[in-house]
């Protein structure tokens, strides 16, 4: 018998996603077990889930390092594989005319709690690994560390938002103020941008005249809670590829990007 894909979970709050892919592995509904869930906060209340579950968890706490940083920059501990020129070169979360105090206090903390999660997640085995509600971007540092197979990366995102549509923290929010008639929420590989990566599953559903925020973002999870295990089961029977794909432009010209391509069976 196939051996069930290992996935790790990261998440920072309620973890209603972490606990529908939870099901969706206890069903039998995808053949995947959770390996840990880790979190940047320790109040998380998915820890909790975990807990219940009996799933081995950790918190590495990104609000103490950054607190440790403002106070004495030159105490926190940069991993020695550290580069933040490389990181700098590769990043695309900041435009480029960014303060440089602003980079390297970002990058640097993000390389000291990026370490920690490595290390802890490197003490269990796993295939792959999902952002559950996690709210902290990943750098390349990190990014690199877990893809070492430029054509098949290990994480993947949900983001409540139809990408490349309203990235960023808030995607119903924005989705709602907008006056969007549709919502959705998308599953996408990460790169080293934000909610930029190859995607690989998209769910939308309708917004009526008089629905609140509150019901779009309920409406957005039920889509979310059946659109990942989705995504989880195609990358464990191995129907997902990264291509990169090049279309002429209406103007002249062409684009080329990486997109995900998915097999109807078997290996893509
Ligand atoms: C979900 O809506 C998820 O799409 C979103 O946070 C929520 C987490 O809910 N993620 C992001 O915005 C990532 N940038 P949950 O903790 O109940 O799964």
């Amino acid at each position: 018998m196939k051996r069930k894909l290992r996935v790790g979970a990261l998440i920072s709050g309620g973890g209603t996603n972490l606990q529908a892919i939870i099901d969706a592995c206890e069903a039998g509904r995808i053949d995947a077990d959770i390996v840990f869930v880790g979190s940047d906060n320790p109040g998380a209340r998915g820890l909790e889930r975990a807990e219940k579950h009996r799933i081995p968890h950790f918190t590495v706490d990104y609000a103490d390092i950054h607190r440790g940083y403002r106070t004495d920059p030159k105490g926190t501990a940069l991993p020695g594989d550290f580069d933040l020129a490389e990181i700098l070169a590769k990043q695309h979360l900041f435009p480029p005319d960014t303060e440089r105090e602003t980079l390297v206090r970002f990058f640097s903390t993000r390389a000291a709690a990026e370490a920690a999660l490595l290390e802890s997640m490197a003490e269990r085995g796993f295939d792959l690994l999902v952002l559950a509600g996690f709210m902290r971007t990943l750098t390349p540092y990190f990014i690199d560390r877990v893809n070492t197979d430029p054509e098949r990366p290990r994480i993947m995102n949900i983001h409540p938002a139809i990408l490349p549509a309203f990235p960023g923290v808030d995607g119903y929010g924005d989705t709602f103020r907008y006056g969007c008639k549709v919502g959705g929420c998308t599953v996408h590989f990460i790169d080293y941008g934000e909610d930029s990566g190859p995607i690989i599953g998209q769910r939308a559903f309708p917004i009526a005249p008089g629905d609140s925020l509150d019901v779009v973002k309920a409406n957005g999870l039920r889509e979310e809670w059946a659109l990942y295990p989705e995504c989880i089961q195609l990358y464990a029977e191995d129907r997902l590829r990264v291509v990169r794909r090049t279309s002429a432009l209406p103007g002249g010209g062409v684009m080329t990007r990486a997109v995900v391509e998915i097999s109807t069976s078997g290996k893509a």
